[in-house]
């Protein structure tokens, strides 16, 4: 299956989790293409199957995947997709954090107009290091909020390798399943 990967990033988690997927799906067997969503993408009609993945910042994602999508709308609702939302919320010990994030993915793809098969949440990373003074003074307000370490001479990773590849393979399946139009397919959240 020729599967297409686009992501939006801000400081490369989502880039680094899109090419793992992407990996995934290579080693069963796909034709895979990774692309920024900010770098003109290909077009979904020249695939069997999308993955969209996005980064939260300040409750928002980044406006060229939702350009990607509502540019593409038409095609992508006659395929299958999947959209995984990456952020730190969902790695939080409170539950409140988790249906915010969840909250967020949902507005945004009712606002895109696109119902994709699957839509995922994936914890992300604390990048101390790559943040600017300012940044990295808010990132440390939040994480001090949410119990999470201050310590900003180190960046933390808080990505589920393990769900991400099981995500990837999930989606192949579900593919197979459900091989034509999303709407046709019962969404799955996880
Ligand atoms: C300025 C800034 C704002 C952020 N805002 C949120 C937020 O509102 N909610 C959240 O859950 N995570 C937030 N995060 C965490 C990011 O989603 C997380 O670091 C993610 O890994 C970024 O992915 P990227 O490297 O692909 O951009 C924020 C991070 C930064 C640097």
């Amino acid at each position: 299956m020729k599967i297409l990967i686009v992501y939006g990033t801000t400081e490369g988690q989502t880039a680094k989790i899109s090419h793992f997927i992407g990996g995934t799906l290579k080693d069963g067997g796909h034709e895979v293409t990774v692309a920024d969503a900010s770098q003109t993408p290909p077009s979904p009609a020249l695939y069997d199957a999308v993955i969209i993945g996005a980064s939260i910042h300040m409750h928002r994602y980044q406006s060229a995947v939702l350009h990607y999508i509502t540019s593409h709308i038409e095609t992508l609702r006659k395929m299958p997709g999947a959209f995984f939302s990456v952020c730190l919320a969902i790695a939080s010990d409170f539950e409140e954090e988790h249906k915010e994030a969840r909250k967020i993915a949902a507005d945004f793809l009712k606002h895109a107009g696109w119902e994709p098969v699957m839509t995922t949440q994936i914890a992300g990373a604390l990048k101390y290091r790559q943040y600017d003074f300012f940044t990295r003074l808010i990132m440390k307000m939040i994480a001090r909020k949410e119990g999470r370490t201050t310590d900003s001479s180190k960046d933390y990773e808080y990505t589920d390798w393990n769900a991400v590849r099981e995500f990837a393979k999930e989606f192949t399946v579900r593919v197979r399943i459900h091989p034509v139009a999303a709407g046709t397919a019962e969404p799955v959240r996880y």
